[in-house]
């Protein structure tokens, strides 16, 4: 089976890279299960109920987050209806969501899990520990378990990797929106990859208006950073091919779509 990941998807830019590139990618590759995360989707700042349901819509199975889970405020209105959609798993407890789901694809089941690392981040519930215990969990009912890990620290991204190599198909980093160039197949059978890469605007830094950006490097001073509304865009993904019966990945292939890596439809 395969399984299609969609790096940080970035504003209207983003979004409206999901709704023209999804379908085009699905038919081309045809993914048993297809994952999108969504923590930029809203104008660069968490997920609404409306882009949750496009995302659906476009074809997406299931909807992963990070640090910008809470920053759009009607998340809390839907997040425990929207069952597919999966936030850091090492959170607080008891705060809303989930950090495990389950979705059935081609008649076997899909674990997905959100972890976020906590190097260089706000301090949370340690992400090997949670990550074991959710890995027990899911474990319990699927081989086939997949994990974006929301990580700033390509250390801490690799020794997740390890550390869950042969008990998990796959680690996938997100969150830097830079796509990284060593996806591979750890030796006891995850694929990894530090980081998938953002989808949004291309002419941008790390899909914010550069110009912005610049000014609060070279100033210092307080800047607002926004989503640019024009210009191109890019889509970065992964794809992976697993073995169905023992959740083992054979395969882990990077895509890049913009206008210096052009999409080929087949
Ligand atoms: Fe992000
Ligand atoms: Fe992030």
């Amino acid at each position: 089976m395969k399984i299609l990941f969609v790096g940080d998807v970035v504003g209207a830019p983003g979004r409206d890279m999901i709704s023209q590139y999804l379908p085009m990618l699905k038919s081309k590759y045809r993914p048993e299960c297809t994952i999108v995360n969504g923590e930029n989707a809203a104008s660069g700042r968490g997920i609404t109920d409306k882009i949750y349901h496009q995302f659906l819509k476009d074809g997406a199975d299931v909807v992963t987050l990070g640090n910008h889970a809470w920053d759009n405020k009607g998340i809390f209105e839907f997040i425990d209806e929207a069952k597919a959609l999966v936030r850091p798993g090492n959170f607080p407890e008891d705060v809303p969501g989930t950090g495990l789901l389950f979705t059935k694809r081609a008649g076997v089941e899909v674990a997905v899990i959100n972890l976020q690392g906590r190097t260089f981040m706000p301090a949370l519930d340690c992400p090997f520990k949670k990550a074991e215990e959710l890995v027990v969990k899911a474990r319990e009912r699927t081989p086939i378990i997949f994990i974006d890990f929301h990580a700033e620290a390509t250390s801490e991204k690799q020794a997740l990797g390890w550390f869950l190599d042969g008990k998990v198909t796959a680690v996938v980093g997100t969150h830097t929106h830079v796509q990284t160039a060593d996806n591979r197949i750890l030796p006891k059978g995850t694929a990894y990859l530090s980081d998938v890469g953002m989808t949004g605007p291309y002419d941008s830094i790390l899909g914010m208006e550069k110009e912005a950006v610049l000014k609060k490097f070279i100033t210092g001073l307080p800047v607002r950073f926004e989503v640019p509304n024009s210009g191109r865009t890019q889509l970065s993904a992964c794809l992976i091919d697993v073995d169905k019966k023992t959740g083992t990945a054979k395969a882990i292939h990077r895509l890049l779509i913009n206008e210096d890596h052009p999409f080929i439809a087949e």
